[in-house]
């Protein structure tokens, strides 16, 4: 279904989409067809990505709008700028903001610089978008970037946890709710894509991703183009059908934990023999004093 016309005609809005997995997605977009426009705050890295992915595909157009989502004025303002140059057919919640720290440490404005972001900022965006489409009777996709801990929680990043399983929660409700307009929402949970942004502030002490290593059951980190790949096939008409779905990109480490023999992967064949050995012996046991 990746073929080079999929997203023709099509406009997509991605917001953080001047860096790290916003821009990722924007360029598989615009390379499959679609127009886009991405917003974020800073003017001058949006202007430069934009010129650099228009010089790439030629014929394409990347539009860029500064703006700080976590004030719900300048959301509507903007969206309504871009609805003056034509209706959005997307929206993909990318922006996000998190850092690590002892939950005891946060000071109210320090959750709020999360929540305002995450929580806030993404249900600001999508209602802006999803009015003027309902209005207009217009079909279009939402797409949020969300984690795993969505469903698990994680420590030391508890204002981030909390908003993206807000989010969640909107997705599934609005997938409901908006369903019967043509709406449907979606999200992504990515586990560990390190991106500059992302790596600086959880991160910080530039610790080698062999943690994540040893601890996936893929053995490595994301692959951007994976991601990527995973955004195109969610927000495409060719699979309409998914709607209110939080997909998980990670490997398969956020189920790890949960199984109660997922660190026995460690042992060696030799350890596995050992192991059999032992549980015959006590079969065998068992069956001798049965009789
Ligand atoms: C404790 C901290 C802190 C820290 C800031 N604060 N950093 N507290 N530990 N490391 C506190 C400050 O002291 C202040 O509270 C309050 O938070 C606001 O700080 P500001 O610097 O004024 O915030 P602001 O300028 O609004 O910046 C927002 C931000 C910033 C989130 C803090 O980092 C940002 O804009 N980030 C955007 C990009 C980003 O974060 N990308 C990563 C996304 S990764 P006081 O009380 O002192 O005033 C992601 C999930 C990835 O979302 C999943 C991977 C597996």
């Amino acid at each position: 279904m990746f073929r080079n016309d999929l997203y023709k005609g099509k406009r997509f809005l991605i917001t953080g989409g001047g860096t790290g997995l916003g821009r990722v997605m924007m360029e598989r977009f615009v390379e499959l067809g679609a127009d886009c426009v991405i917003c974020g705050r800073r003017g001058g890295v949006l202007e430069e990505t934009a010129r650099e992915v228009m010089a790439k595909h030629p014929g394409r157009r990347v539009d860029t709008f500064t703006v700080d989502i976590r004030v719900a004025t300048a959301v509507e303002e903007m969206i309504e700028a871009i609805w003056q140059g034509g209706p959005l057919d997307g929206l993909i919640n990318n922006a996000a903001g998190n850092f690590v720290s002892q939950t005891k440490d946060l000071s109210p404005r320090a959750f709020d610089a999360i929540a305002n972001i995450v929580l806030h900022g993404t249900f600001y965006m999508t209602n802006a978008c999803g009015k003027r489409w309902i209005a207009e009777g217009r079909k279009a996709s939402v797409l949020s970037i969300l984690t795993t801990w969505v469903w698990t929680g994680s420590p030391f990043v508890v204002p981030s946890a909390m908003s993206k399983a807000g989010v969640a929660v909107m997705t599934q409700s609005l997938a409901v709710e908006w369903g019967r307009y043509g709406i449907r929402l979606n999200a992504i949970a990515p586990g560990p894509f390190p991106t500059e942004g992302a790596w600086a502030r959880l991160n910080p002490k530039g610790d080698s991703d062999d943690r994540y290593r040893s601890r996936n059951p893929m053995g490595r980190v994301g692959k951007m183009s994976e991601l990527a790949n995973m955004a195109a096939f969610l927000m495409s008409e060719e699979v309409e059908y998914i709607n209110g779905e939080v997909v998980a990109i990670d490997g398969g480490m956020g189920i790890m934990g949960h199984g109660t023999f997922s660190n026995m992967l460690s042992r060696t064949e030799d350890d596995w023999r050992q192991m059999r050995e032992a549980i015959q012996a006590t079969n065998a046991a068992d069956r001798a004093k049965r009789g």
